[in-house]
């Protein structure tokens, strides 16, 4: 008789750079308050923490608002000489910091620091009666920062996640009225997938070295020009993977084409200054979450029907993938797909947020696939050719 070998504990990492989560994402915006209710009424979130001159904030203003896992902090400048003020100048709205929660934020910063990070904030500890919450910040790409979060008492992720406070000085926000909606009508949007950063001509591997050396991510994918590239215009692609499941950080940069490359363009409304091109959110339902986010009027990017026409070949014929979903359905939501050797994706892109054509928003849903769509590379840099040359910026 067979004796069953006894199952390993599963092997939590004590090192410093051990990320557990992401702790939030940052977004400075030019009014944190209209902002709030545009992600609440189109995407859905829960509006659900304060930061402001009502509870002793004399230098900016932050909303908290949270979906599944996913924690956005909307914060604006109430100064015209604070950062967030000034960068709103320059670059527009969009992501300022994705914020890491760590065991100690000291011991993560100080590691990172030595292993050639760039300090942006040293640590520091913002406690009272309940509880603390450590952060420490390093700069990454362009305007970009990673801060390292380590919480403890009433401020811990646990207590977060079921809806403690986010650190001192914060307040819960009292009868929002887009909160009960959304809790009735929700969009379903599950946790942060990934981001990608669009970076400077000749900047990629620099940066992937710096993710590697820093942070320890590993190259998980590259795509180049001619992965990427339609007759037009190109960009070059190294997916970075935090390893432990959390998060994917794609970096970007633009490639020689006939016309401007899409990163280009970024680089144009940003005064060339690198940053976060999309957020990807996953979902566990892809037709009930475009759905929703369509009837809340969300604008997506547009396929042509002719997309449709190969589509189920490809993935269905040529990769052996079955795809559950409906695929009228699919069709009639313009969604896209695509499958690897592990399964299959759903996929769809909103135009960009604000009038720059700068930050977008991706919803992805994956059945197996941990890939990015490469199939759907050419159809999708097609649409957004289009939409440059609508823009006057091809
Ligand atoms: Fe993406």
């Amino acid at each position: 008789m067979k004796t069953a070998l006894p199952i390993a504990p599963a092997k939590i990492s004590t090192a410093p750079l051990a990320l557990s989560d992401i702790d939030h994402v940052r977004l400075y915006v030019g009014n944190a308050r209209q902002a709030a209710f545009f992600y609440a009424q189109a995407f859905g979130f829960q509006v659900e923490q304060h930061h402001d001159l009502t509870t002793g904030s004399r230098s900016e203003a932050s909303y908290l608002l949270r979906q599944g896992n996913i924690r956005l902090l909307l914060t604006t400048g109430l100064h015209e000489h604070q950062p967030a003020c000034q960068e709103v100048a320059k670059y527009g709205d969009g992501v300022k910091d994705i914020a890491f929660t760590v065991a100690d934020a000291t011991k993560a910063w100080e590691q990172a620091v030595s292993h050639g990070a760039h300090a942006a904030s040293e640590p520091t500890e913002h406690s009272d009666a309940h509880g603390s919450v450590t952060t420490a910040s390093i700069h990454t790409f362009g305007r970009c920062v990673h801060t390292f979060v380590s919480r403890r008492g009433d401020y811990s992720l646990a207590r977060l996640k079921s809806g403690g406070l986010f650190m001192p000085g914060y307040a819960r926000v009292k009868d929002f009225p887009l909160n009960a909606y959304n809790a009735a009508y929700p969009c379903g949007l599950e946790c942060v997938d990934h981001l990608v950063g669009n970076v400077g001509l000749g900047a990629m591997n620099q940066w992937v070295q710096w993710y590697s050396d820093v942070l320890g991510f590993k190259l998980f994918k590259h795509f180049d020009d001619k992965d990427i590239s339609t007759e037009y215009s190109a960009l070059m692609s190294k997916v970075m993977d935090s390893g432990s499941g959390l998060i994917k950080i794609p970096i970007n940069e633009p490639a020689a084409g006939r016309a401007k490359s899409q990163v280009q363009e970024y680089l144009d409304f940003t005064n060339n200054v690198p940053g976060v091109q999309h957020l990807a959110f996953r979902c566990n339902d892809a037709l009930e979450t475009v759905s929703e986010l369509r009837r809340r009027g969300v604008d997506f990017l547009r396929l042509p029907d002719t997309y449709y026409d190969k589509v189920w070949d490809r993935v269905e014929g040529e990769l052996h993938t079955e795809v559950r979903e409906d695929h009228n359905r699919i069709k009639e939501l313009g969604i896209l797909v695509d499958a690897d050797d592990e399964g299959y994706l759903l996929q769809l892109f909103t135009m960009p947020l604000q009038d720059r054509p700068t930050l977008f928003i991706e919803i992805i849903c994956r059945r197996g696939s941990q890939s990015f769509g490469k199939g759907n590379f050419r159809a999708l840099f097609e649409s957004l050719e289009r939409e440059q040359a609508r823009r006057g910026n091809l």
